[in-house]
């Protein structure tokens, strides 16, 4: 529980959560405009969508919309600018219970937004991504957070050498609390870029992508959280996610594994890995082992690739 007299944020719809601390998701919010097509398209062609929908999207914003679904209470922390696509997203966030207080608008700033072809016979997710000029969450938005309001924080890997400075924030927070009040600290390293790398050592525990563990030589998810172990903090745990080959995690060299469980039909894979995450966050920070943590991601993260969005795993 929050301690009395905290200012803690709003619980959206679901006041049953007032006073427990929350999950705080940091990252992206775009609008994602999914096209689901039977046929991929060929360049140049002029071609008919099967359906076309709009989606609040965004690692950390998909994250928190599982999170929710799953009964966590959450609050996405992110930057918006103001308009109709902002209100399209703001009332998104609002549906699915999730708290929007520390979401920064940025007024002249255009919303970052993803093109998505969703191909009907494969599953597959193309995600054309264009962010023009919004920023990221900065250090000085982040130290105005009340961390005793949380008891895990989730940075999605952007600007990460402002992150660090973020994550050390929570670092000297947890040095001035007992033990059992302490924020856990996960980070996502899921674009290829060498920056973002830079994060291995200072998350409690750092999901690692397919891509990323593929372009730094790893042909597999045990090979990935073996070989990268020494670049995590020792304690941590490192997770990685292989698609339909399920998920691996490594903790002080002690290894653990998934399978997938893939759906009936595979339907719309976007978002699977941010549905992973939010599912193993979930599991953990509720108590659970990682090797529960590690099988319910696979569980949600497959069963959300048999239908479209989100709402179908409440
Ligand atoms: P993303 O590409 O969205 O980051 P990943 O490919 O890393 O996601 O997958 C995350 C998790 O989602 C996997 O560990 C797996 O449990 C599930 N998943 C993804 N694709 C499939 C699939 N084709 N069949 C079954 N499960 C899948
Ligand atoms: C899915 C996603 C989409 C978004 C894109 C941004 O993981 O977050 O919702 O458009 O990735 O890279």
């Amino acid at each position: 529980k929050v301690s009395a007299g905290k200012e803690c944020p709003a619980k959206g719809a679901d006041e049953s959560s007032a006073g427990e601390r929350r999950v705080l998701c940091v990252g992206l919010v775009c609008l994602d405009i999914i096209n689901v097509v039977d046929q991929f398209p060929l360049e140049d062609s002029d071609s008919r969508c099967v359906s076309q929908r709009w989606q609040r999207g965004g690692n950390a914003s998909n994250s928190c919309s599982v999170l929710s679904l799953l009964g966590s209470s959450c609050s996405f922390m992110g930057s918006l600018s103001p308009g109709p696509v902002s209100d399209f997203i703001r009332d998104d966030f609002r549906k699915f219970r999730i708290d929007v207080s520390l979401v920064t608008e940025h007024a002249q700033c255009e919303l970052p937004a993803s093109i998505v072809i969703g191909n009907r016979r494969t599953g597959s997710r193309t995600i054309l991504h264009m962010n023009r000029n919004l920023p990221d969450v900065s250090l000085d938005n982040f130290r105005k957070v009340d961390l005793s309001c949380f008891h895990w924080v989730h940075f999605e890997g952007r600007n990460a050498a402002e992150q660090v400075q973020m994550i050390q924030q929570v670092a000297l927070f947890n040095t001035s609390v007992p033990h059992s009040d302490r924020v856990c600290v996960s980070v996502e390293i899921e674009k290829t870029r060498d920056e973002l790398y830079q994060l291995f050592p200072l998350g409690d525990m750092v999901f690692v992508s397919k891509d990323v563990a593929q372009s730094l030589g790893f042909h597999s998810a045990r090979a990935a959280v073996t070989g990268l172990y020494p670049r995590v903090r020792p304690g941590s745990t490192l997770i990685c996610a292989w698609a339909e080959l399920g998920a691996d995690a490594n903790k002080d060299g002690v290894l653990f594994h998934s399978d997938a469980f893939p759906p009936e039909k595979l339907v719309d894979t976007l978002g699977a890995g941010d549905t992973f995450n939010a599912a193993v966050i979930h599991t953990l920070s509720r108590g659970g082992g990682l090797q529960e943590a590690l099988s319910f991601g696979c569980r949600v993260a497959g069963a959300k690739c048999g239908f479209h969005g989100y709402e179908d795993i409440a």
